[in-house]
């Protein structure tokens, strides 16, 4: 089992947004995904229907010894669940966020977890937070969303510092790549940043797929849903996502999970 996370220094950078177009393009290609959504704010439930506000999840595993299966969300799509964040009162949270930091609870989580899945994606809350290193210590590889303005650019290089800084705590956690979203093609000194940005990064720091800035993405934000279910028209943005996901296949973050393409998916789950 993979494990995996988008995380970004900056907020509003989009991250659960990608957690969640990955996850779900993922689970189209033939793996079976958890996407658990760590942030305490909840952001993967906010994005999405009320029945998935009002569940169940991380902290009443972490809190009041929930098993984590009664917890997890099942999807239209078949090879994607949900664990999303539950509800918590503030001396909970308060407790929570000084347990957190040494990964150990997100541990359990991923020990506890039925056999059932080949990638577990968190989604981490931004900004560096004893909360955020916690998740961040248990997961393999960390996908960086990228806006690119100068504040996002510059706080950027925090993220290769502090998991260099992990690692050097005996985390396996890597840097996987810093993926570039919000892009705004029409504003001219988007062009200008980028150019500063590829030269100052190894090429394969940045992965190749841009996500555009893309109204859709709020619109099937208000109706609870995602892009590629929201309108059955396909749209660019979407094949962009695709290709985005391809291109982390291809990286080979998640090949040797590969699902069996010969084998049937079944229809019950
Ligand atoms: N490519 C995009 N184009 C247009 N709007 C986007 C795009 N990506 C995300 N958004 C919108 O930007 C807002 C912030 O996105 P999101 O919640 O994913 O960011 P975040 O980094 O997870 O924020 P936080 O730091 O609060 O966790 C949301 O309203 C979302 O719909
Ligand atoms: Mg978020």
């Amino acid at each position: 089992m993979k494990k995996l996370a988008v995380y970004s220094p900056k907020g509003g950078s989009g991250s659960t947004t990608l957690a969640l177009h990955i996850a779900y393009e993922l689970a189209h290609r033939g793996y079976r995904i958890l996407l658990v959504d760590a942030d305490p704010q909840g952001g993967v439930a906010a994005s999405l229907q009320e029945k998935v506000r009002s569940s169940k999840g991380l902290c009443d595993v972490f809190l009041r010894d929930n098993a984590i299966e009664a917890c997890l969300i099942k999807t239209r799509q078949p090879l994607l669940s949900l664990l999303p964040f539950g509800a918590c009162s503030t001396a909970e949270l308060q407790q929570l966020m000084s347990d957190a930091a040494d990964g150990w609870l997100f541990q359990r989580v991923l020990d506890e977890l039925p056999d059932a899945f080949d990638i577990v994606l968190f989604d981490v809350p931004s900004g560096v937070s004893p909360w955020s290193l916690g998740v961040l210590r248990v997961v393999e590889q960390v996908f960086v969303p990228l806006v690119v303005e100068p504040m996002a650019l510059r706080v950027f290089p925090q993220v290769l510092s502090l998991l260099a800084g992990l690692r050097s705590e005996g985390s396996l956690v890597e840097f996987a790549g810093a993926i570039l979203t919000m892009w705004r093609s029409e504003q001219p000194y988007t062009w200008t940043l980028l150019k500063e940005l590829r030269a100052s990064l190894p090429s394969q720091a940045l992965l190749q797929a841009m996500v555009p800035w893309d109204p859709l993405f709020v619109q099937s934000q208000m109706a609870g849903t995602l892009l590629g279910l929201y309108s059955r028209e396909p749209s660019p943005t979407q094949g962009i996502l695709g290709q985005l996901v391809d291109e982390i296949l291809r990286l080979g973050f998640v090949a040797e999970e590969a699902a069996d393409e010969s084998e049937p998916i079944s229809l019950v789950v």
